[in-house]
């Protein structure tokens, strides 16, 4: 695909995700009305939606074709990703002022409410997946789901569930915290399991859930789980990269707010020039683990490529 169709694509691609996600907002009205409006605001302002476009492109490689499945699970990852980035950026974190754009939630509305609405799209995300089984018994009487898609719904859940906490992103943020008290260079391991779960684990979960909603098999999954772990470690190190190199009104966040939060990272730990090769080859093998799975993979591959030299 040329490069200029793959981007006018991705752009499509993520405009239709935008209007999923409208779709599923928590309503801003009563007593908790500041807290979702929170929610909203961080939700809302843009961001790549790179983790539900991932979901959905497996979802197809695989064959999944119904919306009413994946939809819900594509807001629900977008929700816990925003809710690990509302967090990130409070002053017990990365203390950030800007992300996405705009002025960070806890900025915005206060650190009590930047927690509270952090701790709400967690719990929301949960309760929007759910919406996927059909299933309304508290309003109305219906034929109960069929047992194959509980059964789809419940896997992909649990590893959601995993993946997004002490055994995934929150493991991680927790060692990366703990790592700015460290003085000397970080071991190999130790900074792979920073990145690994901080952020790979979300990316795996987007992808593995897009398999398992569409019946992949077990084996498929694992090939999806290897697959998202060398995008996600390569995303991270971008990010590192970018944190260097960027420029904070193109990436919508402060750059060298690493160096100013003592965090050691793959840049830091190794220099830029491995780091940005070091992208190329785990890219490289993502795409090789994509060619061996089924159905139409131009688009996903194509788009491995693009976040080798995004700036964003
Ligand atoms: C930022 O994620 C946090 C990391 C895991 C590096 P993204 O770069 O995907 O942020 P948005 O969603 O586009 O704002
Ligand atoms: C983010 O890592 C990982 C998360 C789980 C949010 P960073 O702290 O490097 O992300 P940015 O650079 O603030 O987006
Ligand atoms: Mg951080
Ligand atoms: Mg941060
Ligand atoms: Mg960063």
């Amino acid at each position: 695909m040329e490069e200029q169709k793959f981007e006018a694509l991705l752009q499509e691609k993520t405009a239709e995700i935008e209007k999923i996600l409208t779709r599923y907002l928590p309503r801003e009205e009563g007593y908790a009305k500041t807290a979702a409006q929170a929610m909203n605001y961080s939700l809302m302002a843009g961001g790549k939606r790179l983790r539900p476009l991932l979901m959905q492109e497996t979802y197809g490689l695989f064959g999944g074709k119904e919306d009413s499945l994946i939809e819900p699970f594509m807001a629900a990852i977008e929700m816990i990703h925003t809710y690990s980035l509302v967090h990130d950026d409070l002053p017990a974190m990365d203390n950030d002022k800007y992300r996405r754009g705009r002025k960070t939630t806890w900025a915005v509305y206060g650190e009590g409410m930047g927690i509270l609405a952090g701790d709400g799209l967690l719990n929301y995300a949960f309760e929007t997946a759910l919406k996927s089984i059909g299933d309304d018994w508290e309003t109305e009487q219906k034929e109960a789901p069929d047992t194959d898609r509980l059964l789809a719904v419940l896997r992909a859940l649990k590893v959601i569930g995993k993946k997004a906490g002490i055994y995934g992103m929150i493991g991680g943020q927790t060692a990366d915290i703990e790592a700015e008290e460290i003085k000397e260079p970080l071991s190999r391991e130790h900074l792979m399991f920073i990145h690994e779960n901080k952020t790979a684990a979300l990316i795996q979960a987007s992808m593995m859930t897009g398999a398992i909603l569409a019946g992949a098999s077990r084996k498929q999954v694992q090939a999806v789980e290897q697959c998202a772990w060398n995008i996600g470690i390569a995303f991270q190190i971008q990010d590192d990269i970018l944190d260097v190199t960027g420029d904070s009104r193109e990436l919508g966040k402060m750059a060298g707010s690493d160096a100013q939060n003592n965090k050691q990272t793959y840049v830091t730990v190794w220099g830029l020039e491995r780091a940005g090769a070091d992208v190329e080859k785990l890219s490289g093998e993502a795409a090789d683990i994509l060619e061996k799975l089924p159905g139409d993979h131009e688009f996903l591959e194509q788009l491995i490529r693009y976040l080798i030299h995004r700036r964003k």
